[in-house]
Order: C-alpha cells, then sequence, then structure tokens
C-alpha cells in the first residue's frame, strides 16, 4: 500500500515576473518529487531529461532503492535477507502481493503455478521454427508475446481473476520456455516440467533433463540459482521495467508488455552486460590477463572499451546485489570444486578500478552483472543464456510493475518533446528540388 506523507510543502517557479507553485510529493523514506503536472497548461513549458536521470515516472511501493547508500529492498524487506532466508517464489509471491505469504497461502500459490506450467500444446514446434541463429533473448521475447496466442484473448480482460491466472500461466511456462530455448540451442526437444520438483528444481530438470529419466537437481545448484533469481527480481524503474509499464499502459496485455521488457533487457547496457561481462573477461584472459591495460582502455576516451558490468546509473556506491553474487562465487565454485580463473581476473579488476581516480571520481562500482556470469558458468549455463537467467529472475518484477500500473489506472505514458527541426515550409516540386 502506498504511503506518502501529506506535508502541504510546495515550492515555486518563476518566468519573468511571474511565479508558480508546485505541489512536493515526499515518500515513504523521504524522497521528495515536485509534481509537474499542472506545469504545461500553467506555463506552456514543458520539462528536458534526457534519459530521465531526474524524472520520477510514477509513483511505486514495490522497490526501493538508495543509490548512495547501497540499499535495495523489495515491499520493506532488505535484499540481504530476502537472499539468504527467502525462496524465489515466496519474493515473486512478495513483489506482486506486497506481503510475505502465510504458508497456506504460499501451497495454495505454488499449487496455482503447477496447474497452470504446463507448455502449451505446439510451443515446440514454434520455438523449433525459429532460426538457430537467433539470439535466446529474440527467442524468449518472441515466445513470450506468441503466448497470447496460445491462450484465449478473453483473458486479456483486466478482472482479478484473469490477471491472477494470466500470472500463473506466464510464471509458470516462463521457465519451460527458457529451458527448451537452451534446449534448441542443444538439438534436444523441450520438457515438461516435473511438478514433484520446486520451481528451481523443475527449471534444471526442463534444462538438464531427459525424457522419461527422473532427474535429481543438485541442491547446491538448485540453492544458487534460487539467490541469483531473487537477486535479479525488481529493481524499481529500470530500463527494461519501465519498458513493460510504458507498453501496458496503452493496455497492452501482459504477455506483450513482457516481451517488449525481454528486448529492452537484451540491450548490452543493461541485462545484456552479464553475457558482455564474461566475454570480456575471456578476451583479458586470451590476451594475457595483464588487466591494468584493459583498465587503461577502460578510460581511453578514444577507445570504445567500457569495463562492463561497472558503473550504474543509480548505484554510486556498492550495488548491494554484486556483494553478494561476489561473495557467492566464492563458495559455490569451491562446493562444485571449480577453480575459473576469470574469477581472478575479475577480482583484479575489482581492485584495480576502486583504487583508480577515473572510476572512483565517476563512482563506477561493480553491478548485478559484473560475477554474475562466473555463477552461471558453472552452473553449466552457456553465455548466450546468461540475459535468460536475467529475466527469469526479473518476471515478478515485471508482472508485480505491470499491475501495478494497471491497478493505478495511469494514463497512457506518452511523453513531450522539444521540437529542432524545420521550420514550416512550403512544397518543393521533384524538378526543383
Ligand atoms: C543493469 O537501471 C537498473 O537498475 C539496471 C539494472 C537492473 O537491475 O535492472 O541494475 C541492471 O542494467 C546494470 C548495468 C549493466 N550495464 C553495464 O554494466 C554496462 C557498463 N556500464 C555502463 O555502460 C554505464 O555505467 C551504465 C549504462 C550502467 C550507466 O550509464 P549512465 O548512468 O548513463 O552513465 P554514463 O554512461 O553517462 O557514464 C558516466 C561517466 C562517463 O564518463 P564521462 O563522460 O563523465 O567522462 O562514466 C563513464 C562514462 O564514460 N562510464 C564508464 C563506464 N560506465 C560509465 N567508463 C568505463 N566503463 C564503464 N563501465
Amino acid at each position: 500500500m502506498s504511503k506518502i506523507a501529506e506535508l502541504n510543502e510546495t515550492v515555486e517557479l518563476r518566468i519573468g515576473d511571474k511565479s508558480f507553485p508546485f505541489p512536493v510529493i515526499t515518500g515513504s523514506e523521504n524522497e521528495k518529487g515536485i509534481d509537474i503536472g499542472p506545469l504545461r497548461a500553467q506555463t506552456g513549458y514543458v520539462t528536458l531529461d534526457s534519459g530521465y536521470k531526474n524524472t520520477g515516472a510514477c509513483k511505486s511501493a514495490i522497490t526501493f532503492l538508495d543509490g548512495e547508500l547501497g540499499i535495495l529492498h523489495y515491499r520493506g524487506y532488505s535484499i540481504e535477507e530476502l537472499a539468504e532466508k527467502a525462496s524465489f517464489i515466496e519474493v515473486a509471491y512478495l513483489l506482486v502481493n506486497g506481503e510475505l505469504p502465510t504458508k497456506e497461502q504460499l501451497n495454495s500459490h505454488v499449487l496455482g503455478l503447477k496447474a497452470q506450467n504446463a507448455l502449451p500444446e505446439g510451443m515446440g514446434a514454434f520455438i523449433n521454427a525459429m532460426p538457430k541463429s537467433m539470439h535466446p533473448m529474440a527467442m524468449l521475447s518472441a515466445t513470450t508475446v506468441a503466448l497470447s496466442g496460445f491462450y484465449p484473448a478473453s483473458d486479456d480482460d483486466y478482472t482479478p481473476e484473469k490477471v491472477a491466472r494470466t500470472m500463473d500461466r506466464l510464471m509458470g511456462n516462463f521457465s519451460g520456455i527458457a529451458a527448451a530455448i537452451y534446449r534448441k540451442g542443444q538439438g534436444e526437444q523441450l520438457l515438461q516440467p516435473d511438478n514433484r520438483l520446486d520451481y528451481v528444481g523443475s527449471f534444471l530438470q526442463m534444462m538438464y533433463g531427459a525424457l522419461g529419466k527422473e532427474y535429481t537437481p543438485d541442491p547446491i545448484v538448485n540453492e544458487a540459482l534460487n539467490t541469483l533469481l531473487i537477486l535479479h527480481a525488481d529493481h524499481e524503474q529500470n530500463c527494461s521495467t519501465s519498458t513493460v509499464r510504458i507498453v501496458g499502459s496503452s493496455h497492452a496485455n501482459l504477455y506483450a508488455s513482457v516481451a517488449a521488457g525481454i528486448t529492452a533487457l537484451w540491450g548490452p547496457l543493461h541485462g545484456g552486460a552479464n553475457q558482455e561481462v564474461i566475454e570480456m573477461l575471456e578476451q583479458i584472459k586470451a590476451d594475457g590477463g595483464d588487466t591494468a591495460k584493459w583498465i587503461l582502455k577502460a578510460k581511453d576516451k578514444d577507445d570504445d572499451f567500457r569495463l562492463m558490468g561497472f558503473g550504474h546509473r543509480v548505484y554510486k556506491n556498492f550495488d548491494p546485489r554484486a556483494r553478494i553474487i561476489k561473495k557467492a562465487c566464492d563458495s559455490i565454485l569451491a562446493k562444485l570444486g571449480i577453480n575459473d580463473p576469470v574469477l581472478q581476473i575479475a577480482k583484479d579488476l575489482e581492485e584495480a578500478a576502486l583504487n583508480d581516480e577515473y572510476f572512483k571520481s565517476r563512482k563506477l562500482y561493480p553491478n548485478v552483472d559484473f560475477y554474475s556470469g562466473i555463477i552461471y558458468r558453472a552452473l553449466g549455463i552457456p553465455t548466450e543464456m546468461f540475459t535468460v537467467m536475467f529475466a527469469l529472475g526479473r518476471l515478478p518484477g515485471w508482472m508485480a510493475q505491470w499491475k501495478e500500473m494497471r491497478d493505478g489506472g495511469e494514463p497512457i505514458g506518452r511523453p513531450r518533446q522539444i521540437y529542432t527541426g524545420e521550420t514550416s515550409r512550403p512544397f518543393v516540386a521533384i524538378e526543383h528540388r
């Protein structure tokens, strides 16, 4: 439930000899926002904020970030506690419903998911028909929007029952679709979920299992994946979540809105960075592991190389998720008996960057993508599937944000602009051009 302090605070904008008061909104964590709703009507002016670095798109009660202090809360619970004590499905329930589930609520939620998680007839043929050369994120987006064709359009009606069922279907099918895309790359047919297993266990079975054979997930892998999915579950108004919200604001259905979010997440500056990080670390390893050379390249304005997995629009301190993943790297690789040389290269890069004025002055720290790929790789997940894993984690956050936007009756998102093109001019016949 949204908590806004009613302090009747205002700010004044002066234009010429006129002053215009605007109300200030104070959030439950004391963030301040100027409500410029009446700005254009009162002054004829719009604001301009490339990349929305200073612009709040909405009020939201789902996730709170403090970029200066490196704080991340889902519905008031710290990411550190949730990563250590909760299951991914509990966190998914929390994000969508606002409270951690009781035992009964969790059991019935899990039953609801299992009742909807069988991949529809024809899904395998649809996935097989896509070109093998397609990136898994393209396949994931295409298959997600195709779900609107596999299920009745009448389910798009925005009623609590139909929204709940669609969310269960999407959450239930999504892991199977991700696994089917992986198996297509391995030349294998998709497997249906094994509902004797939990959500992560069933995903692992659909990834690595064999038809007709019982699959027992490795508890170390299951626990590691559960933690990674929680850490990726939501992150307030990031690029892909903002995409889901704005597409949903046109009342496009949930499948279409999430499919759009998947394509936004694919970008190398966003979720695609986790794949780029491993490719970068491999490149540095192949180049002899000279991290100082690559730090110089990252600082060189004439070199378009960036230290992937570093920097963040909001975190100007440590990304708390990166801290947890870095710690998990050491323990998971040790438990699995894996010695991955790129882990040391990553640590050396981090050490060098955190002691370098260029990175310190720009407050560039490791973000969620810097170490995650090392764990995915240790779990046997191929590099081109890393961003699919990010999407798997982010799905409940996307659904929660989409639902909050629709429940709030938000208007269609339609930003304004400042036009800088040609002023009015008469048409010129082609012979006179
Ligand atoms: C995610 O928003 C979210 O919450 C996203 C996310 C989520 O959970 O949804 O947290 C997930 O997307 C994490 C970010 C993953 N992306 C990367 O790791 C790609 C590498 N990082 C960047 O490209 C960059 O840091 C961004 C895109 C993350 C943030 O970019 P900004 O906020 O627009 O900052 P900027 O590009 O304007 O950079 C500011 C300065 C510039 O230098 P100057 O012009 O001031 O001299 O910092 C430099 C940049 O050149 N810089 C980097 C750098 N990142 C920024 N220089 C070298 N290496 C980098 N990685």
